[in-house]
């Protein structure tokens, strides 16, 4: 029987979250309100719309409607501009092992993720190929935690959620892989994704055994 595998984008398959932090950071300042790495952490994860919310929380802002769309496309175009310069190299360590394994042990692969950015990103770095199907930010209503990008991805590749795992680094999507009831697999600092299943610090250590039981959905 298949399983599902799910992975998130930014943070996970590639180095993105640094960009991602970079432009908020730079919208931050240009309103004068200050912005820590511990509170960009909440926003991994986090849609474009609600981060941009969160930063003017934060600050005390309010600011018009024409304001706030273009402030978000001010922030999507200097990630842009980042993007543009990324290959292969920004591929995080060992994603190509793990997808290589699953796609020769003949299970399903799919991309959960809140980015309307993915697809772009997936073909600089050589790896929409590898994906079953891809849900993005384009194709949600409800953002992380709400379980909703997993369980389209679930159907899509059709495979019940109980029998998918997730691989996440962000708060939030760890919640909602949870919510969803699947497998949550944390990449990143296992004291800030304790709710996780599991977690590594990166695929490198992820050892074959530990995908072969996965796989072959024994107790790990
Ligand atoms: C998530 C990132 O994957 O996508 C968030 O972790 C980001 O930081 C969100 O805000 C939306 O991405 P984008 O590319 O559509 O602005
Ligand atoms: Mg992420």
């Amino acid at each position: 029987m298949k399983k599902g595998f799910i992975f998130d984008l930014d943070g996970v398959i590639v180095d993105t979250a640094k960009y991602h932090f970079l432009a908020w950071q730079n919208l931050a300042n240009s309103l004068e309100i200050s912005f820590s790495e511990e509170q960009n952490e909440q926003l991994k994860g986090v849609s474009r719309i609600r981060s941009l919310e969160k930063i003017l929380e934060w600050g005390n802002k309010t600011i018009s409607e024409e304001e706030f769309t273009r402030l978000m496309h001010e922030k999507n175009e200097e990630y842009l501009n980042y993007i543009s310069k990324m290959d292969t190299s920004e591929i995080l360590p060992d994603v190509p092992r793990v997808l290589d394994y699953l796609i020769s042990n003949e299970q399903a692969i799919a991309l959960g993720s809140a980015s309307k950015n993915a697809r772009v990103i997936l073909e600089k770095v050589e790896l929409i190929s590898k994906f079953n199907t891809i849900v993005d930010g384009t194709n949600v209503s409800k953002a992380k935690p709400d379980p909703e990008v997993f369980l389209i991805g679930a159907h899509q590749l059709g495979v019940s959620p109980e029998n998918c795992i997730v691989f996440e680094d962000a708060v939030a999507g760890i919640q909602a892989a949870n919510a969803a009831n699947m497998i949550s697999i944390g990449i990143g600092n296992p004291k800030i994704l304790h709710e996780a299943d599991y977690v590594f610090k990166d695929f490198t250590e992820i050892e074959e055994e530990f995908m072969n039981n996965l796989v072959s959905a024994k107790k790990v």
